[in-house]
């Protein structure tokens, strides 16, 4: 007789009917979730707007970029550091400054449980230098390089390209004032640019000057827009009384018409800052990079002193994306406390490097495929096969497995598709005896072997395979 089960309170006949009633209560409770008062719930299960999940088949193309930094790294000498994601609000107030977007409109700010006012990272520049001044690291001998990857978070209004996390990876380098060092830095970039494949790039380098000779600049700037103001639009007649460099980083059309005559930078530096651009640009010329002069180029954040640059790249209807910025921060160690350090970095969009390679359509870097695949029968033939696994797996050999599934049949189909050169099987006889058959998919033939030559069976049949490809 079919048993009898009381289920959400009403009697259900028979163990399918059960099957049945949890899969459609499911489903109803699926349903709750997406539509009615649950709205909590549903957003449980998306990523926050501007946040994003980089899934495993678009990982080979980030591995082929962390691959490239960890090798300009290592090539130019930098040591890596890795600094915390949430640091005191305050220090990002300090540095990359108010009247700034980044601090005025992008910063996730939040205070903790204890009670203090904190901040997502927006950018690396400030955690690093603070991790400079508190580890004391202007003992070490000079320059000191490091290098950092990971995510930042802006609150920005998110598109492609643009998203409220997305990774950096920064070089930065301390205690040098010499030019060949902005010089080596744009070189460095361009590097790492060149091993991924990028065309269609240019440097844009700019200087602002040191903060006193800044100053003679912004007086004379923003006479000359206030006498237009009412042509900015709302946020840069803002600016023009918080930061009147800003508005040259305008994206609306009027603002960067009213800029177009703007004066600039250049042209108000002091003798120490227009010969440190004078050297860089010589500097430049001798590398042969691309690179072009944008006296619009101020950058978004407060710190930095004479050199500017961006580097940027164009799609086919000429719209310009900057994959990376930076330049020298000459009085930022000071300003924090520190003893004044001359430093000089940047830091690179991998988000957008990545949307770059793939639209020109650059090749992601190609996982190593295993080559060989081990199979098993049978309960005791399945127990001894993980042992045999990390056996070989120690030895060097890259080795696929369907441990999951029982029938041999399945697993060798799966070998199969994996294209394997070897397959080793463990029947029910071969775990009695210790052995195992290694069978060379590419001539047909088999051999039953020991553990103990099990290494060297598959490392042959492998070399082969190898000698014959040559
Ligand atoms: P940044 O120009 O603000 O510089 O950011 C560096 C790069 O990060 C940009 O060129 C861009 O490629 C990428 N990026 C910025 N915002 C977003 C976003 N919302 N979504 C996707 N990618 C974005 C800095 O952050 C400086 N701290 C760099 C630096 C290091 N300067 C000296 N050392």
């Amino acid at each position: 007789m079919a048993q009898k089960k009381v289920v959400a309170g009403k009697v259900s006949h028979g163990a399918k009917k059960t099957g049945e009633k949890k899969e459609n209560d499911k489903k109803a409770a699926a349903k709750k979730i997406s539509t009615s008062s649950a709205n909590q719930e549903e957003m449980l299960l998306q990523a926050l707007r501007g946040m994003r999940d980089i899934l495993p088949d678009e990982q080979p193309y980030w591995e082929r970029v962390r691959r490239a930094l960890a090798h300009a790294s290592q090539e130019y000498g930098f040591r890596r550091i890795d600094l915390p994601t949430v640091e005191y609000a305050h220090l990002y107030l300090r540095t990359v400054g108010v009247g700034t977007d980044i601090v005025d409109k992008e910063l996730y700010l939040f205070n903790t449980r204890g009670g203090d006012r904190v901040a997502l990272r927006p950018e690396m520049t400030a955690g690093l230098c603070r991790a400079y001044i508190e580890h004391g690291m202007g003992v070490l001998s000079k320059p000191i390089k490091l290098f950092s990857i990971g995510p930042v978070f802006r609150y920005d209004r998110p598109q492609e390209g643009r998203y409220r996390e997305h990774w950096q990876a920064n070089f930065d380098i301390f205690g040098e004032n010499d030019p060949i060092l902005d010089a080596q830095t744009i070189q460095l970039a361009y590097r790492v640019i060149q091993q991924l494949g990028l065309k269609s790039i240019e440097f844009q380098v700019n200087s602002i000057g040191t903060p006193e000779s800044r100053r003679e600049y912004e007086k004379a700037l923003t006479r000359y827009l206030e006498a237009q103001k009412n042509k900015l639009c709302q946020n840069c007649r803002e600016r023009l009384v918080k930061n009147p460099m800003r508005i040259l980083d305008c994206k609306e059309d009027k603002c960067i018409q009213l800029t177009a005559h703007a004066p600039q930078s250049l042209d108000y530096l002091d003798l120490e800052s227009r010969d440190h651009f004078k050297h860089l640009l010589e500097y430049l010329d001798e590398l042969e990079l691309p690179y072009v002069i944008n006296t619009r180029l101020v950058r978004g954040l407060d710190y930095y002193t004479k050199t500017v640059f961006e580097i940027i790249s164009s799609d086919s209807e000429g719209k310009k994306y900057a994959l990376g910025g930076g330049g020298r921060y000459d009085r930022l160690i000071e300003s924090l406390g520190g003893e004044a350090t001359p430093a000089i970095g940047f830091g690179l969009g991998l988000d957008r490097i990545v949307l770059e390679m793939k639209r020109i359509l650059v090749k992601p870097y190609q996982e190593p495929r295993p080559r060989v695949f081990l199979a098993q029968l049978g309960d005791m033939a399945k127990k001894k096969s993980l042992k045999l696994f990390s056996e070989l797996e120690k030895n060097g050999i890259l080795i696929a497995e369907s441990f999951g599934r029982g029938s041999l049949k399945s697993q060798l189909r799966v070998a199969n598709r994996l294209g394997v050169e070897v397959t080793i099987i463990i029947g029910q006889k071969e775990a009695l005896d210790d052995t195992a058959i290694v069978k060379d998919m590419v001539s047909g033939t088999q051999e039953t072997v020991t553990h103990e030559r099990l290494v060297d069976a598959a490392k042959k049949i492998l070399k082969t395979n190898q000698d014959l490809k040559v």
